[in-house]
């Protein structure tokens, strides 16, 4: 089945993208991915000098289900790539040289200067990349120099910094927004005023996974030390699904969206599809089962396609925004309907009535 789908422009030949980070992390890594099937990849993030970036080890923090020890959260205090400038562009050259019809997307950061961001824009479009995705989101380490989520949790930075790239870029902009801030509609905007083509949400979400009760030291701790983290994994998913459903509504009907935040199976990445992301991107998934998880991807959306009789993947996209409503209105149609559960019959005071489980589970939908 043809699971292509043409965002901005660009044709993707399936809507399954590498996250930015450790998946993307090189050449050679980008390669094994596009040769497994991935339609296309976000690079990691690169700046200008690498020397500036040094990473910390252990980086990484998991949380497990109490039921069967499953990953259902993951926390990473990882900075961006800390490979040369100079080594990148020559691997994305060789990268775009083997896989033409693979798409590849340079994830970039810089410091708040205009002459250091279009520097970097114009030397990594030079390598015939096919777009762009500015991070403005990691939340830990790059903020320290005034970098990452620090713009994206300013709109006015987040336009004014989309302005210079949109200035001297030729090829389409992705903005990357972070999810901690308030209202995910105010960066995005900022960022479709700067003249973004896209939005990709969600980035990490600030988190402390856990304290290890025997040494009372926060995770991962580094010489006794951490510093919070971004967390992302299944346990993000509905927050990111809430964030992209509120962009599906809320931006401009030619603005794509990118999904991103905790898909792990076809199913989650039909659900972003749903609410709006044209493309998927996913980052953990992959660095926990590998890229291969590419075969369940592809064979489960075209599964849903025939079952569902979706003839293109574009038709998808959006489909589940219509059913959102407002409180006041689910009231009143339930009303109309004259379900037994509506208003009266669904009190407060009920809860003293039967065991509090018990209740939990007859007001649960799934
Ligand atoms: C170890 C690690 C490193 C990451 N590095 C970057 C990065 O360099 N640039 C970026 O934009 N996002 C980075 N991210 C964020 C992911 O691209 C993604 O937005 C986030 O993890 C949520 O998606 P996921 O649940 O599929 O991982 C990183 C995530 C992880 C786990």
């Amino acid at each position: 089945m043809d699971l292509s789908i043409t965002v901005n422009g660009i044709k993707f030949p399936n809507p399954f993208l590498l996250g930015s980070g450790p998946p993307g992390t090189n050449a050679r890594v980008l390669a094994k991915a596009y040769d497994a099937g991935w339609g296309g990849a976000v690079a990691k993030t690169v700046s200008l000098e690498s020397s500036k970036v040094v990473n910390v080890v252990p980086r990484y923090g998991k949380l497990r289900s109490r039921e069967n020890n499953e990953v259902i959260g993951f926390q990473n205090i990882e900075l961006i790539s800390d490979r040369p400038i100079e080594v990148w562009l020559e691997e994305f050259r060789q990268v775009k040289k083997e896989y033409p019809n693979h798409i590849l997307i340079a994830s970039i950061m810089e410091e708040y200067t205009k002459e250091r961001w279009q520097e970097l824009t114009k030397m990594v479009q030079d390598t015939g990349v096919d777009a762009f995705e500015l991070n403005f989101s990691c939340p830990h380490g790059m903020t320290e120099r005034k970098m990452g989520s620090e713009m994206g949790e300013h709109p006015d930075l987040t336009e004014e910094v989309t302005g210079w790239v949109k200035e001297v870029s030729t090829i389409p902009v992705w903005a990357k927004m972070t999810p901690n801030i308030t209202n995910i509609r105010e960066p995005s905007l900022a960022a479709v005023r700067g003249g973004a083509d896209g939005i990709s949400a969600i980035n990490t979400i600030l988190s402390v996974i856990g304290v290890n009760l025997d040494t009372l030291r926060p995770m991962p701790t580094v010489e006794g030390y951490t510093v919070p983290g971004g967390y992302s994994a299944q346990a993000v998913k509905p927050i990111a699904l809430r964030m992209v459903s509120q962009l599906g509504l809320g931006l401009p009907k030619e603005v794509s969206i990118s999904g991103i935040g905790g898909i792990e199976q076809s199913r989650d990445a039909i659900e972003f599809m749903l609410l709006g992301a044209s493309t998927v991107q996913i980052c953990t998934g992959v660095m926990l089962q590998g890229v291969k998880m590419v075969d369940e991807l592809q064979d489960g959306l075209a599964k849903f396609m025939t079952d569902k009789g979706f003839t293109s993947v574009q038709e998808i996209v959006g489909k589940s925004l219509p059913y959102f409503s407002t409180h006041m209105d689910l009231v009143k149609m339930m009303k109309e309907a004259k379900r037994h559960k509506a208003g009266e019959a669904s009190r407060d005071n009920e809860w003293a009535q039967k065991d509090i489980t018990e209740k939990t589970a007859e007001l649960t939908s799934n």
